[in-house]
């Protein structure tokens, strides 16, 4: 296997790190792209759930996505396809037990699949290298949908990649609609039982995390969002760490045509939004991957 980035493809440079990381599991030719090692609490900080960390890309004037174009509607778009940004989503998505997502995603980035080597194939051989040095028994992270409505397409690829097991993580209400269904092979669907808001018309983060950490073993979990279900995870205290890659480009929106920022459905007050302390820069041409941990909740 090669040891330096392939023909073609920008390796990250790092500009800033706030801790070094060094003697970590990274493939080489891993540990080429991303310019050093990167490493994730090996103990949970918190013992009642798994690590979280979350991964967008948006623009310079913070959109994450133009969906109101047809076809355009995923992070690609974002990102102008960059191949740095695959790599690293590639890279997450290998260190992770789970990728979670909501069903807006799925219903707009239609075909898209949630695992490493969609994103960056080429790395194919890298990313399996690396699940295996993180002592991970399944090729793949597992993919969790996070669905109120139930309302899925179930003509998706998602749920017909071999070897993706694929949880469906709603309401009382969602399970009902599902079981009108017929599910494809190798889907769970839960019950999410509420929190401590009582609350069930939506599925409480919290809850859904204990139950992947005690049911499927889950320390390392990966949100990819869209921006909906990124704020339920915020709102919940339930966000360890952002990946954001800003893209150098320059949506806009109006009156007419909305975009979706990074956080919807959320607003904090003044005074009670969380401030982040940056953990890295990287650069990859003028993307700029930034790391951030939030604060600890308690
Ligand atoms: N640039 C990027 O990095 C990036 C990343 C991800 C997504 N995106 C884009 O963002 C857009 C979608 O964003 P979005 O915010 O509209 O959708 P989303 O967050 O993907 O999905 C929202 C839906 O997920 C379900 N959901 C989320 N949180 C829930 C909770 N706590 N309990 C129960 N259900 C929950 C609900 O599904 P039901 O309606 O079924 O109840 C909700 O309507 C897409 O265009 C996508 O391509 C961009």
């Amino acid at each position: 296997m090669p040891t330096t980035p392939l023909d073609g493809f920008e390796p990250l440079s790092t500009l800033y790190e706030l801790e070094p990381v060094a003697g970590e599991p990274l493939p080489p030719l891993l540990a080429a792209a991303y310019d050093g090692g990167l490493r994730f609490p090996s103990a949970p900080i918190r013992r009642t759930r798994p690590y979280v960390i979350a991964n967008f890309v948006e623009t310079i004037d913070g959109v994450v996505s133009y969906s109101t174009a047809p076809g355009v509607a995923g992070g690609g778009a974002i990102s102008g396809e960059s191949a740095p940004d695959h790599m690293l989503m590639g890279l997450l998505r290998a260190y992770a037990d789970v990728v979670i997502f909501g069903a807006g995603s799925l219903r707009e980035d239609r075909g898209h699949v949630r695992i490493p080597t969609f994103v960056f194939p080429s790395y194919a051989d890298a990313y399996a290298e690396l699940r295996r040095a993180l002592g991970k028994t399944a090729p793949l992270p597992l993919n969790l949908v996070m669905s109120a409505s139930g309302a899925l397409d179930f003509d998706e690829p998602t749920f017909h990649t071999p070897g993706l097991h694929v949880v469906i993580a709603t309401t009382q209400a969602g399970a009902e609609r599902l079981a009108e269904r017929l599910l494809p092979d190798g889907v769970d669907v839960r019950v999410i039982p509420p929190g401590v808001s009582g609350d069930t018309t939506q599925v409480d983060p919290l809850a859904m995390l204990d139950l992947l950490a005690r049911e499927y073993g889950v320390r390392l979990a990966l949100n990819e969002g869209g921006p909906r279900t990124l704020a339920s995870f915020l709102a919940a205290g339930a966000l360890d760490e952002l990946f954001l890659t800003l893209a150098p480009q320059l949506a806009g929106r109006n009156d007419v045509t909305r975009r979706l920022a990074l956080l919807e459905g959320l607003a904090f007050a003044p005074g009670q939004a969380p401030w982040a302390t940056l953990l890295s820069v990287k650069r990859a041409g003028s993307h700029l991957m930034l790391r951030y941990r939030l604060p600890a909740h308690p």
